[in-house]
């Protein structure tokens, strides 16, 4: 079906609307206004079946769609990579076939309104839906957006733009009040909205969990009306985040229009507003006409989404090329395309299954799976050897939580002789009652709550996860042995919200709460059976206390505990830790699960032998691959830049061995590629790949195929040179974060600051290089304030595309512009040899700025410069252009 798009907002609507409107009761509306969680369709709306009005059924979201109906094909679709690959693909045509996808899922899974695209600006490098996000730039976000919205609506179904708006990070998402001033938020946050609004049509929009400037998203009539009803013309409608709406006649006279995701402050509780004159029969009015705008307009109620089977392998065969498309070179020694290699080390946490993922609502359950293991086998077939090891702890949301990594499982020995730690859980918080779950765990680490929710969790497949009972109610006992390799101060960080104890060989230390608090528990150290002989007694030589805290789900912060061990080569120490979800914060509180991590800082040069023996297989091999990932979700943010779970020192390790060695980034934002003690032959940015990746990494590795993509946000050298360096401006102070920075992020804040970041806005390599010549720009009209044509030549010997970007320098303003912004892009494709003129038009934002006075955007007038390149910081060929 390609039902048109263009057009659901006409006269011809307007008029069937008000037909509609004029035979709906009261309580019609209440209802049509008031979302309800169906545990048949997941989120919805009801029907009002005697005027042909279909329920709303939605499914997230900006990665595939996430079915909640077991029945309908088995809750399968296309698991799509990340969006944040889909920005780095930098090509339209792979945001339609990417959003072809999931609208054509959603109509026949029988969804009419699907939960994407996410465009909020990737503002902080550690922003847990970074992976979520098209960047830091809002003209890729808003060309990428524009074409996803076009392509789901072009199938019948309801694009939602979401969180509107300035909803940047995740720790303390439900609460933090963004304060921004009126230029920043116009010229860099709100344009993906405007242009989803003005060139996408989009037909919905969510409101997001955050205050801006004192009032939530969906109390904003700021937000809600005066920005984006009366300036940027939106005639749809607009629904709360999912809890995000906290009133009932604020947020209904503010120009919210649906309440997500059931009644919550509106249903009854509106009915009684509008009875007693809180909220007019007239605003109800316009927020059933918004609503049935779109549903009328697209043909929703005469072309009803079904049940019907979808081309799954066509669709894994997209997902496929976008992943391709999208993955980033970021540095290449030569080492590929791999050539005459007979064996390879591939190493990762989830090099067998596709678990790299984002976790959270954008999750998708696959239609087939192709690991990166899979996809190398069937590439390389019989004649090449391949090997594997995970080298780490299973990546499991435990990852988000602050301090030092967890100790490797690999260091200790449970009771029945399993490498690990045996564990007690019990749904009690004082450990009485039988243990509801007995396992051997790896690491002692966990965060449960929001987190853990099956379908929302993304920690690798081997990690089975805990019932939700044990979410914010728990405790648990692990026990068994811990052997060291060499003798030594180890320094022991415990991250916990909540209480624990914690014995290592003998000596006993137990958090504050334990030591003086009521919490105090008659602890006696359980000795594990398994020991063997010789148990060994550590020494603590001392205890630093409290070193800071973080992690973010609901607002409540893990505390760090740091205790030095002294303890011997070889010696098996007795461990027993103990932990509690026994903090107030948990009563009650389903989104908050269990914190706590059994962390450390090992003495320098002590590896566990998880990563010795993934060491030795590279050791041993042509090339090793290493498939290091992150845990990244909504939430929470990361809490720092690097790789979780021992990954850094596997990779120090593996380049140590001499061989050389390609490190593929499975994550979803910037990661610090500085502390692995050298440099890999090769780093691919790979994203979350999506359930074709295997195939996707194999062609890429291989050569079949270019790594198509450019990075769609910088990679800083430190989070000091972002709004991550001060309290201030991330994660906030007493509940609010302040934009102080203004318009200078990523990389116009890194050209502003003369900064050099690691890897560059824009950066992204090939496998053959391209020349550029003859530069000239022509005047241009409308929204287009000139044209850069240039000729661009394939100067290597095997075909390539390239990603055009043109840049507009400084502009003459009396405020504060960054040094260049994005002013336009092209992809080029050429065959060695081949030459092609490219032209890009200059974006008239590119050279404005937003005026305070006027509130509009000005274009000073003058010459401003045009740069051409391959990167933010590639600047091939320079111009200029007149405008005003
Ligand atoms: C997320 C939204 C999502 C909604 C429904 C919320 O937690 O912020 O992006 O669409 O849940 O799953």
């Amino acid at each position: 079906m390609t039902s048109a798009n263009a057009g659901w907002d006409t006269p011809e609507t307007d008029a069937r609307v008000e037909e509609l409107l004029a035979q709906l009761t009261i309580d019609d509306k209440i209802s049509l206004v008031t979302g309800e969680v169906n545990w048949d369709y997941g989120f919805y709306a009801r029907p009002l079946d005697r005027l042909g009005i279909p329920a709303l059924q939605m499914a997230d979201g900006p990665a595939g769609v996430r079915i909640n109906r077991g029945d309908v094909h088995e809750g399968r679709a296309t698991q799509l990579p990340a969006p944040i690959a889909l920005a780095a693909t930098w090509d339209v045509d792979a945001a339609t076939d990417y959003a072809t996808v999931i609208g054509v899922e959603c109509r026949t899974t029988d969804h009419n309104v699907s939960l994407g695209p996410a465009v909020d600006i990737a503002r902080v490098p550690i922003g847990g839906r970074t992976f979520e996000s098209y960047g830091e730039d809002p003209l890729l976000a808003a060309r990428t957006g524009v074409a996803f919205v076009k392509a789901v609506q072009a199938e019948g179904v309801q694009a939602c733009a979401k969180h509107y708006a300035i909803n940047n990070q995740e720790d303390h998402r439900s609460s933090i009040d963004a304060v921004i001033d009126e230029r920043t938020m116009m010229e860099l946050y709100l344009p993906p909205f405007e242009a989803l609004v003005q060139e996408g049509q989009v037909a919905s929009m969510m409101a997001s969990f955050n205050r801006v400037n004192g009032t939530f998203a969906c109390d904003n009539s700021e937000l809600l009306t005066d920005i984006l009803r009366d300036r940027l013309g939106f005639r749809g409608w607009i629904m709360s985040d999912y809890g995000a709406n906290h009133s009932t006649a604020e947020s209904a006279n503010a120009g919210l229009d649906q309440e997500q995701p059931g009644e919550g402050f509106w249903g009854a509780k509106l009915w009684h507003a509008w009875n007693d004159g809180e909220v007019s029969e007239e605003t109800l009015d316009e927020k059933v006409r918004r609503i049935l705008r779109p549903l009328i307009g697209m043909g929703q109620l005469e072309n009803r989404t079904t049940i019907e089977d979808f081309d799954a392998e066509a669709h894994h065969d997209i997902a496929q090329s976008i992943a391709e498309r999208s993955m980033v070179l970021l540095r290449n020694d030569g080492v590929l395309p791999l050539r005459g290699v007979r064996k390879i080390a591939l190493i990762g946490s989830d090099v067998d299954d596709v678990t790299a993922k984002g976790g959270g609502s954008s999750q998708v359950l696959p239609t087939k799976v192709v690991s990166p293991l899979a996809g190398l086998r069937e590439a390389f077939g019989d004649d090449v050897e391949i090997v594997t090891a995970y080298g780490s702890n299973p990546i499991t949301p435990a990852a988000l939580l602050p301090g030092p990594d967890a100790i490797p499982a690999s260091f200790f020995t449970a009771p029945n002789g399993d490498k690990g730690l045996h564990a007690d859980f019990y749904t009690s918080t004082d450990f009485s009652g039988d243990p509801l779950v007995s396992r051997t765990e790896g690491a002692a680490e966990l965060l449960l709550g929001f987190h853990n929710f099956p379908g929302f969790n993304a920690s690798s497949a081997r990690y089975p996860l805990l019932p939700g009972e044990l979410n914010n109610k728990l405790s648990v006992r692990y026990t068994g042995t811990l052997t060291v390799p060499v003798t030594g101060d180890y320094e022991v960080v415990v991250t916990s919200l909540g209480s624990y104890t914690l014995s290592i060989g003998g000596v006993v230390h137990r958090s504050k709460e334990r030591v003086s608090g009521a919490l105090q528990t008659s602890y006696e150290p359980v000795a594990s059976s398994g020991a063997a002989a010789g148990v060994g007694h550590a020494a603590v030589s001392g205890f630093r206390g409290s070193v800071g805290g973080g992690g973010g789900t609901a607002d409540a912060a893990a505390d760090l505990d740091e205790i030095v061990f002294t303890l011997e080569a070889g010696a098996p120490y007795d461990v027993v830790f103990e932990y509690a979800t026994d903090h107030p914060a948990f009563e009650d509180n389903w989104l908050l699960g269990a914190k706590v991590r059994l962390g450390w800082n090992p003495p320098a040069g002590v590896h566990s032998p998880d990563v010795e023996a993934a060491t030795a297989l590279a050791r041993e091999a042509d090339v090793a691959i290493i498939a290091a990932r992150s845990y990244e979700a909504e939430g929470d943010d990361r809490p720092h830049m690097g790789l979780p779970s021992g990954q850094n020192d596997l990779i120090a390790s593996v380049l140590a061995s001499g061989t050389p060695t390609v490190v593929v980034l499975m994550t979803g934002s910037p990661i610090d590629t500085t502390v692995w003690g050298g440099q890999p032959n090769a780093i691919l940015q790979a994203w979350f790949p999506g359930q074709a990746q295997g195939g996707a990494l194999a062609n890429v590795l291989t050569g079949v195929v270019e790594p198509g993509g450019r990075l769609p946000l910088t990679v800083p050298a430190s989070l000091a040179d972002t709004p991550v360096a001060s309290a201030r401006t991330y994660p906030g102070v007493d509940g609010h974060v302040h934009y102080d920075e203004g318009v200078l992020v990523g990389y116009r804040a890194q050209d502003a600051g003369g900064l050099e970041p690691t890897y560059a806005f824009g950066h992204g390599l090939g496998y053959t290089t391209f020349a550029y010549s003859d530069l000239s720009v022509a005047a241009g009209e409308g929204d287009a304030v000139g044209t850069a044509s240039v000729t661009i030549t394939n100067t290597g010997d095997r075909a390539g595309s390239e990603i055009v970007q043109v840049y507009a320098g400084k502009i003459d303003a009396p405020v504060l512009t960054p040094p260049k912004q994005l002013a336009g892009y092209a992809k080029v494709s050429l065959q060695p040899g081949e030459s092609a003129r490219v032209e890009v038009p200059i974006s008239r934002r590119s050279v404005s700025y937003y005026d305070v006075d006027s509130h509009d955007f000005v274009t000073p007038a003058g010459r401003v410069e045009v740069l051409v390149g391959a990167s933010s910081r590639d600047i091939r060929l320079t111009g200029s252009v007149a405008v005003g």
